[in-house]
């Protein structure tokens, strides 16, 4: 833990958090030992997760892009996902394997419980007879849903167009059949001056002023854009001269910009109505990670400003470790906003998938909202999840003293289970001072120090196998107050998954993991504290997870 007294905030820490890692970290290094081929574990089907959205047996991806959540004041939700359809990778180059994309499709009432249906979008016009990429539904004002997406109407350079469908019985609350009406398709090709291999995955719309707009995004040299579509029928689109925002990253991929209310509020707003603050957020293809601002929006011009205009897509990340392509979405009856997110899998060694028989995950849905200070969005699993929760063990007021351990004994299930703990440090004199060197970048810092390190103030958290093995991989900082020296974690672990919510949702980490021995009954939970200060476990709660319905597999 370092800690730093803050310009004008004297009693701000600032927290290197590798606690919320090292339940991974520690399956990281186990499965690294395997020896150099490939572990056979990762071909397990104990790794396969228990309650993550995942495709149905035997799809593979490449690309397994999330895709639109389509929200419906009815019984069921619509997840419009991508993916790839085959059984099999192609021997092929990647075209070929892109030439396949489609948008598959689940429903589901609780975001948690899901039933696979044939795919919705698939190739059949010319604008998109090569692959349906990433797109976005829109709820029009009669009710009627739409979904814009990317089309590929060339092969060899992956030529860029964006599509437009509607549903073809619009009584049918599934929603299983879609059209795209030829008279209106494309509604946005690549102009004169636009990369056509780099212009995709329109946003949700919405409206103001007479009009609706969406974004699409684009790259010119190395500035990511954010073009702005406008239409007043949902028809006929035409872009705008200036992009809505754009900065020096790359690629702008899976754009979203939507209002949030004001700070600390955790109601949703949604994506029409007027919010005290914007978000929006670019994934970069350049380094596959989610980055977002929170900034004002210009309703009349079309213009989007940052309030944080330094930290312009390399600061806040939605989540510190494998997490892409996401989406949010505004759902009505709980007035509260989604956000979706993709996981793949990341063997460093060759890729498995094709034995495995799957590939690619969503990460467990969350709520989104901003946190008290404004400054950023704050995340929470959605309470959904909740209803998985089978039988729990309590531990209390249990001190750790430098350099120990204990198990958390009693669950049948350590491998799928719900971990929420609070800590409380004695002091954080022993902190060490902050080094603005790695100001944003803990995953650097991590990589410099080895999470292994042993600390003023920890490192301290869940760890899974013994706490002396790990390793660095994923890290963020919490900016968080932690003056009464309490810190909270929330683990979501699920076989080859854990997802971490440090400090009430502040930083998020999610981390894929293989492990080999760490499997099934092999896995165990330990809190550890390897600082040179007593650590405190106030108040934990561990739930066995149980599984849902998951898309009939
Ligand atoms: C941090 O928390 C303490 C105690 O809860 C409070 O007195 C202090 O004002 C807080 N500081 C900031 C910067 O929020
Ligand atoms: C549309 O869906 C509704 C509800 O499922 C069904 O009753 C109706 O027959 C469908 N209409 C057509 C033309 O398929
Ligand atoms: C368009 O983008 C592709 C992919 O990044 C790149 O290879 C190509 O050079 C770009 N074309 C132009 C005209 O900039
Ligand atoms: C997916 O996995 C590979 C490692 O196998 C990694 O290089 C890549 O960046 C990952 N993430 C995304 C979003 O593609």
């Amino acid at each position: 833990m370092q800690s730093r007294n803050a310009m004008g905030t004297p009693q701000r820490v600032l927290l290197l958090a590798p606690w919320a890692l090292l339940l991974l970290l520690a399956l990281q290094l186990e499965a690294e030992a395997a020896p150099p081929s490939v572990p056979s574990s990762i071909v397990s089907p104990l790794l396969r997760t228990g309650y993550h959205f995942q495709p149905p047996r035997n799809w593979i991806n490449g690309m397994l892009a999330i895709l639109e959540f389509l929200c419906l004041p009815l019984p069921f939700c619509s997840n419009v996902l991508q993916g790839v359809v085959p059984p099999v990778l192609p021997v092929q180059p990647k075209g070929a394997v892109w030439g396949n994309i489609v948008w598959a499709h689940s429903v589901s009432h609780d975001l948690i419980n899901w039933i696979a249906l044939e795919p919705a979008i698939y190739p059949s016009i010319p604008s998109d007879k090569y692959g349906c990429w990433s797109g976005s539904a829109t709820l029009l004002a009669d009710g009627t849903p739409a979904i814009t997406y990317t089309g590929i109407s060339r092969p060899d350079i992956n030529y860029q167009e964006q599509n437009i469908a509607f549903p073809k019985n619009k009584s049918d609350p599934l929603l299983r059949e879609w059209v795209k009406p030829p008279e209106l398709n494309p509604i946005a090709s690549p102009e004169a001056g636009i990369n056509a291999t780099q212009f995709r995955d329109p946003t949700t719309a919405w409206f103001a002023d007479g009009h609706w707009r969406m974004l699409v995004g684009g790259v010119r040299r190395t500035r990511g854009l954010a073009f702005v579509y406008r239409s007043r029928d949902f028809k006929k689109w035409a872009r705008a001269k200036h992009p809505l925002h754009s900065a020096m990253t790359g690629m702008w991929e899976c754009l979203d910009f939507f209002p949030v209310a004001g700070s600390g509020e955790e109601h949703g707003v949604d994506t029409s109505e007027h919010g005290e603050k914007y978000v929006l957020k670019a994934s970069l293809d350049l380094n596959r990670y989610d980055y977002y601002t929170i900034g004002s929006y210009n309703k009349g011009k079309d213009r989007y400003f940052p309030d944080d205009p330094a930290g312009d897509y390399h600061r806040l990340r939605y989540d510190y470790g494998n997490f892409y392509a996401s989406k949010t979405f505004y759902d009505p009856a709980k007035r509260r906003r989604v956000l979706l997110g993709w996981a793949n899998e990341s063997y460093i060694v060759p890729d498995k998938s094709k034995a495995k028989g799957w590939a690619g995950i969503h990460a467990i849905p969350r709520k989104m909202w901003l946190d008290p200070r404004g400054k950023q969005l704050l995340q929470w699993p959605v309470e959904e999840v909740e209803k998985l929760r089978g039988k729990s063990i309590s531990v209390g007021g249990k001190v750790v003293k430098p350099g120990e351990h204990f198990e958390v004994t009693g669950l049948a299930t350590s491998y799928q289970a719900d971990v929420e703990v609070s800590f409380e440090v004695s002091s954080l004199d022993k902190a060490e001072p902050f080094d603005p060197a790695y100001d944003n970048d803990a995953q650097k810092l991590c990589g410099v120090k080895g999470a292994d390190v042993k600390g003023g103030v920890g490192p301290f958290g869940l760890s899974s196998l013994s706490p002396d093995l790990y390793k660095p991989t994923f890290a963020g900082f919490a900016d968080a107050n932690i003056s009464n020296g309490k810190i909270s974690l929330r683990s979501l672990i699920d076989r080859s998954v854990v997802e971490s919510f440090g400090a009430g949702g502040k930083t998020c980490i999610l981390s894929r993991v293989y492990p080999s021995i760490a499997i099934g009954k092999g896995a165990h939970v330990y809190v550890f504290n390897n600082g040179e200060v007593d650590v405190k476990v106030s108040h934990l709660t561990a739930w066995e997870m149980k599984k849902p319905l998951m898309n009939g597999a």
